[in-house]
C-alpha cells in the first residue's frame, strides 16, 4: 500500500529538505522529486498535496527549473513557497520581477482575508523573508491574503483550484506561525491522518536497501564509532544480515573508550562481521614532524583512504559501499536535489571514500538530519552511548593536538578528554552540549607542584565546550564553575604533562569550534 505522501518539488533550495523534515515532524510522510516530474509519477507515489520549494533562481531566467503546469490539474492542493509561489504565479498568467527592495530577515505579515492556510495565526505575525524577485502581478485567478511593507502579494490563493502560496519561509523557525500554517495546509487542506512516525523511516529505508541490493552480493560498512555510519550499520545488519561487512580503521586518533564500544556493539551485539584493522602505527609514521593542520588532515585523509581500500578489496563479493552522509553535508557540499543548491562550504569528512573504489554507494540518511538519526538509532537498539555521543572529527585527536602529534601526546589529551568526558557527564552536562572536548596545546608554562616547580615537558590543556544547533555558529557555554573546577583539579593531578588548564570562551564565528 503506498503511504500518502507529499511531495515536495526542490527547485533547488537550501530549505527543500527542512520543508520535508518540517512535513516529518507533523507525522506525514514526504519526499523530494525534481522539479519538472510529470503527474503519472506523483500519482503513482501515492501523492495528497505538492509543495513547491524556493530556490536560487529567477523565473524570468531562460536557464530557470519550470513546473509542469499539467500538476496543477490533478486536484491535488499545492503551495509555492518563494520561487515556488512565483513559478504558479508565471506558469499561471502572472509577472515576476526583480523587486525594488530585497527582503532578506524578518518582516511583519499582515492578514487581510481568511483563509484555512492562515487559520490560528493572528492577524500580524513575524515571518523570515528571503528574496530579491516578487509577484509583480497576478492573474485575476488569484487573490491575495495577506502582505507585509514591501511585499503585498505574501500570501495568495487561487480563486477555483487549491493552489495557494507564500512569499515567505514557513519552514524556518524565525517564521513564528510557520509550523501552523504546514499543518494547517497538511491536515486542513490535504487531510493528511498523521500516522507517519521515526519507526517508518527505519522500514522504509531497510526495504529501500533490500530492494537495492543483488542477492548474492555483499555490503561494506565503513564504521566510525560516530552516530552516523553506526546507524548505517544498524539498518544494513536488519537489511542484509550476514551479508554485512563493516570495517573499523582504528587510526589511534581515538576517543578512549571508542574502539571497544565499537567492537562490543557491532560484533558481539549486532554479530556482524567486522574487521577492525588495527593502523595506528601507520598513521603516527605518516604524522611525525607534521605541525600544519591542513596538511595533518591530507596525510590522515589519504592514509585513510589507502587502508580502507587494502581491507575493502579483500571482502569477496563486495559491491556496495554504505556511508552515513546526513542532508547538512550534502547541502554544504553543494549538492541539492535539483543540482543547483548555491555551494556554502565543502564538507571536510575523511569518510567521504573516493568514488574510483568502484563500488556502488548505498546512502540511506542522506535526506535526513543528525536528531532524526539519533531517534532511528535508538529504534534501531544501538546503545546510548554511540546515539547521544557528541560529533567527533574524522581526523581525531590529531586537529585537537596543536604543534606534532604523536603516541605520547594522543595519550595525554585521550585521558584528559576523558575526565572531562566523565566530569560534565556526571554533573549532568553532557546531554545539553553540543560539543565538549579538550585541546591539547605544546606550549610549557610554570607550575608549581610539591615544593618543586614544573616546566620542562608539560602542556596545557583548552577546554572547548559549545552549544550550537547547526555547527556553522556556535557559543561558548556558560558552565557551572564547580564542574570546571572539577575538571581541572583531576587532569593536573592524573595526568602528568598537564600542569595547566584553561577554557575557551570564544564564539564562532570568529573562531572555529575546533582548534585547527
Ligand atoms: P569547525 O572547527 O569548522 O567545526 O567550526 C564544525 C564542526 O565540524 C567538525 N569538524 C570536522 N569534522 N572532519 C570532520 O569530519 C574534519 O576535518 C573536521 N573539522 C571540524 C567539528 O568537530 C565541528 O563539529
Amino acid at each position: 500500500m503506498t503511504e500518502p505522501t507529499i511531495a515536495i518539488l526542490d527547485f533547488g533550495s537550501q530549505y527543500a529538505q527542512l520543508i520535508a523534515r518540517r512535513v516529518r515532524e507533523q507525522h506525514v510522510h514526504s519526499r523530494l522529486f525534481a522539479p519538472g516530474v510529470r503527474p503519472a509519477e506523483l500519482r503513482a507515489a501515492g501523492v495528497v498535496g505538492i509543495i513547491l520549494s524556493g530556490g536560487p533562481a529567477s523565473t524570468y531566467d531562460s536557464a530557470a527549473p519550470r513546473l509542469d503546469a499539467t500538476i496543477l490539474d490533478m486536484g491535488c492542493p499545492v503551495l509555492g513557497i518563494c520561487y515556488g509561489l512565483q513559478i504558479l504565479a508565471e506558469t499561471l498568467g502572472g509577472r515576476v520581477s526583480a523587486g525594488a527592495t530585497r527582503e532578506f530577515g524578518r518582516a511583519r505579515l499582515t492578514i487581510h482575508a481568511s483563509d484555512a492556510l492562515l487559520a490560528h495565526v493572528p492577524p500580524e505575525s513575524n515571518v523570515w523573508m528571503s528574496h530579491g524577485d516578487v509577484v509583480e502581478s497576478v492573474s485575476d485567478q488569484f487573490e491575495s491574503l495577506a502582505s507585509t511593507p514591501a511585499c503585498p502579494m505574501a500570501v495568495v490563493r487561487h480563486k477555483m483550484l487549491p493552489i495557494r502560496g507564500a512569499q515567505f519561509h514557513p519552514e524556518v523557525t524565525h517564521t513564528a506561525y510557520g509550523a501552523q500554517i504546514i499543518r494547517n495546509f497538511l491536515y486542513d487542506i490535504c487531510r493528511c491522518a498523521g500516522t507517519w512516525r521515526t519507526q517508518d523511516i527505519v522500514r522504509h529505508a531497510i526495504d529501500d536497501i533490500r530492494a537495492r541490493v543483488a542477492p548474492d552480493a555483499r555490503v561494506i560498512c565503513g564504521l566510525s564509532g560516530g552516530v552516523d555510519s553506526s546507524v548505517v550499520a544498524a539498518l544494513l545488519h536488519e537489511a542484509v544480515r550476514d551479508r554485512l561487512t563493516c570495517i573499523f580503521v582504528d587510526h589511534g586518533l581515538l576517543r578512549s573508550n571508542e574502539a571497544d564500544l565499537v567492537e562490543a556493539t557491532f560484533r558481539d551485539h549486532f554479530k556482524t562481521d567486522l574487521h577492525v584493522v588495527d593502523a595506528a602505527e601507520r598513521f603516527f609514521a605518516r604524522l611525525r614532524g607534521v605541525t600544519d593542520p591542513q596538511e595533518k588532515r591530507r596525510r590522515i585523509g589519504h592514509e585513510f583512504i589507502e587502508v580502507f581500500k587494502a581491507e575493502a578489496t579483500r571482502i569477496p563479493n563486495a559491491r556496495y559501499l554504505a556511508q552515513g552522509t546526513l542532508y547538512p553535508d550534502v547541502i554544504e557540499s553543494g549538492h541539492g536535489h535539483a543540482g543547483t543548491t548555491a555551494s556554502i562550504k565543502l564538507h571536510h569528512n575523511v569518510g567521504g571514500l573516493p568514488a574510483e573504489l568502484g563500488f556502488e554507494l548505498i546512502e540511506p540518511l542522506r535526506d535526513l538530519f543528525k536528531d532524526e538519526v539519533r531517534q532511528m538509532g535508538e529504534l534501531l537498539g544501538l546503545p546510548r552511548e554511540i546515539v547521544w555521543r557528541h560529533p567527533f572529527p574524522g581526523p581525531g585527536l590529531a586537529v585537537r593536538i596543536l604543534g606534532e602529534v604523536n603516541p605520547e601526546r594522543c595519550d595525554l589529551l585521550r585521558r584528559a578528554d576523558a575526565i572531562v568526558t566523565e566530569e560534565i557527564r556526571s554533573a549532568g552536562w553532557y546531554d545539553k552540549i553540543a560539543q565538549a572536548f579538550a585541546v591539547l596545546l605544546p606550549v610549557a608554562t610554570i607550575g608549581v607542584m610539591g615544593d618543586g616547580r614544573t616546566y620542562a615537558g608539560q602542556h596545557v590543556l583548552v577546554l572547548r565546550f559549545v552549544q550550537t544547533t547547526d555547527f556553522m555558529t556556535a557559543e561558548w557555554v556558560h558552565i557551572d564553575p564547580i564542574v570546571l573546577d572539577r575538571i581541572s583539579t583531576r587532569v593536573v593531578n592524573e595526568v602528568r604533562g598537564i600542569n595547566r588548564v584553561t577554557y575557551d570562551i570564544t564564539t564562532k564565528p570568529p573562531a572555529t569550534i575546533e582548534w585547527e
